[in-house]
């Protein structure tokens, strides 16, 4: 995966006053119905909280106002407090309608890949509903292995929804 941002694009660390912007791109990927389970997003607080600090980051429009630059980000969560998981970690990417199917996603996971990488994180997980065709995409070209499928894992909207398992191991952190 390359790590150059395509054109028009710059990608950062996110900050607080990115806040209104990504939990509106976070609401609008929602609202597609394949994104997630959720269907609300959080509050800034509740975000803050469960996302690591040091791999959030924001793909902006360097050109655009500050209040409206924010092109999509990216964000993890440990998946467990046990310390043989510590290196573990699951993610969540969303881009702004207006600009998927760009390679702003494949920017902004390259630098997510490299940033936790760096720090001593050896796996990415990702859960992802099989309808969700350019996610699935997005993480195979990155790198993730698709581990099996989740067979009506849970409802969304009434509806028993499978989800796809993939992982990416770091292949440098031995
Ligand atoms: C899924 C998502 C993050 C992908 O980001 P993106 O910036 O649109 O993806 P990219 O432009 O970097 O494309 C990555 C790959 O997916 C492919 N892709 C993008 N949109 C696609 C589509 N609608 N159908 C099929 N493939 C698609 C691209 O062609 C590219 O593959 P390629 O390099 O072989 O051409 C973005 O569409 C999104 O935010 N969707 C709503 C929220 C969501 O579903 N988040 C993920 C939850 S698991």
């Amino acid at each position: 995966m390359p790590l150059h941002q395509p054109p028009g694009v710059a990608i950062r660390a996110m900050e607080r006053h990115d806040a209104d912007q990504v939990l509106t791109i976070y609401q609008q990927g929602l609202d597609t119905g394949h994104a997630s389970f959720e269907t609300t997003a959080p509050t800034w607080q509740e975000f803050d909280a469960a996302k690591l600090d040091r791999h959030r980051f924001v793909a902006i429009d360097p050109t655009a106002e500050p209040s409206s630059n924010v092109l999509g980000w990216i964000a993890a969560s440990p998946v467990s407090d046990r310390c043989c998981y510590a290196g573990v970690v699951e993610h969540s990417i969303y881009i702004a309608p207006h600009a998927r199917g760009q390679g702003v996603g494949a920017a902004l996971l390259a630098v997510f890949i490299a940033s936790t990488e760096a720090d001593g994180i050896w796996t990415i997980q990702a859960g992802i509903f099989p309808e969700n065709t350019p996610s699935l995409r997005l993480h195979t070209k990155a790198g993730f292995r698709t581990v099996g499928t989740r067979q009506r894992l849970g409802r969304l909207h009434g509806r028993w929804r499978d989800v796809v398992l993939l992982e990416r191991r770091s292949p440098t952190i031995l």
